[in-house]
């Protein structure tokens, strides 16, 4: 190992101190593009592996020359990390290469990334000194999510928007065109698709329950791609009470008022989404559209909050918020954020030439990462 190495816990200024356990930092550096639930888990794994998680986040300039143009903002991306349960600090804007000064700046001990290779764009292993180094360590990479195939379904769902408005034939609302498919494979991608387990959920989940006196809040929503916008929605909404519960729509319902096919995400995909958000504690799977009396008893909600965008009614017509509303506990947040799903798409579609190059590269290196990944 080369370099100063100064945790403050492994200073031996007498006896006492030498005997405390040494505090284990570690470091992961990527570029978080689309940050969805695989970038999390990756996260999550690492920070198990020790004491204190520094992330590090490539600038748009850094990627732009590696790999090409990244759909999310470098001030999107460095604030999409920072609101991970399991991150205690992120540093902006570090080199594609990892070095072992990198390393030594922020204290690590060592360095983690997913079981894939990642390059440069002359094709050097951007881990190469960390690994010679013995300061690498790898986590599981999470089979079937990746930024490649969000983008894949966003391309294809613009092709299958046209031919829909078109048609007007009975396939119009057909979700299994962006469900599982019967190969259990991504049509995006040809790589395996991402089964959600009960095991996943509760890795992610807080599992806490909410203390005697807390304040609940409640909000629901479709939560689709999550992004910059939900993520100051949720933490205004947090401000509200003590334990935060998301209710998150199914993709039926959501399809029903969103329409084309849309929810870009599946159910369980935007569970785990939310759930990797530090002011979340808990989320109901496929909420229902209206908030009934019932929930509001059942949950032992104090306060329900919905944002500046529209409120859509249920399928008679009716407020989903009439009750929260005449027992005086809705409240409207301005996140102070316009970004939704529908701007996310529309980059991708506004770039759809350069996306599609960057992902035939990319489905290229997702088949052949499955396939060493299988031959392990
Ligand atoms: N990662 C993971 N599982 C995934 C996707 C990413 O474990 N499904 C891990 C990567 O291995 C890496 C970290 O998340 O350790 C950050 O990844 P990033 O640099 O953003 O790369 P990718 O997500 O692989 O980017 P892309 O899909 O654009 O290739
Ligand atoms: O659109 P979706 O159902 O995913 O939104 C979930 C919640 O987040 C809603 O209450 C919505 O108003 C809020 N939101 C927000 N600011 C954004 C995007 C969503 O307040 N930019």
């Amino acid at each position: 190992m080369s370099g100063k190495r100064c945790n403050s816990d492994e200073d031996t200024m007498n006896g006492e101190s030498s005997k405390r356990k040494k505090s284990i930092r570690i470091w992961v550096d990527g570029c978080f593009d689309m940050v969805h639930f695989g970038h999390a888990n990756a996260l999550r794994q690492a920070k198990q592996m020790g004491d204190y998680l520094v992330v590090g986040v490539h600038s748009d300039e850094e990627i732009m020359k590696h790999k090409g143009p990244p759909v999310f903002s470098q001030e999107e991306r460095y604030k999409m990390v920072r609101a991970i349960k399991w991150v205690d600090e992120v540093v902006e804007n570090v080199p594609y290469v990892t070095t072992l000064e990198t390393l030594d700046t922020y204290n690590c001990d060592f360095c983690v990334h997913g079981d894939d290779i990642t390059t440069t764009s002359d094709g050097t292993d951007t881990y190469h000194l960390v690994k010679a180094a013995e300061r690498y360590k790898e986590c599981k990479r999470t089979v079937g999510i990746s930024t490649t195939d969000l983008v894949g379904r966003m391309l294809v769902v613009t092709k299958s928007h046209h031919e829909r408005d078109e048609t007007k034939g009975p396939n119009k609302n057909d979700l299994k065109e962006v469900g599982l498919s019967q190969d259990g494979r991504s049509p995006y991608t040809g790589t395996k698709q991402f089964v959600p387990t009960t095991k996943r959920i509760a890795q992610f989940s807080e599992g806490h329950e909410p203390k005697p006196n807390d304040k609940i809040v409640y909000v629901a929503g479709a939560f689709d791609l999550f992004h910059v916008g939900h993520l100051d929605f949720l933490e205004k909404a947090s401000q509200y009470g003590d334990y935060l519960i998301v209710g998150i729509h199914s993709d039926p319902v959501v399809n029903r008022y969103k329409g084309s096919n849309y929810p870009i995400m599946n159910l369980h995909e935007r569970v785990l989404s939310v759930l990797t958000n530090k002011y979340v504690s808990e989320v109901i799977i496929g909420a229902p559209y209206t908030v009934t009396m019932q929930m509001i008893n059942d949950f032992k909600i104090d306060a329900v909050c919905h944002g500046m965008t529209p409120i859509l009614p249920d399928v008679d017509g009716s407020d989903p918020y009439e009750i929260p509303k005449e027992i005086g506990i809705f409240h409207r947040i301005d996140s102070s954020n316009d970004l939704t799903s529908d701007m996310i798409v529309q980059r991708i579609i506004r770039n759809k030439f350069l996306f599609e190059e960057r992902n035939k590269k990319k489905e290229a290196k997702e088949v052949y990462i499955e396939n060493m990944i299988r031959k392990q």
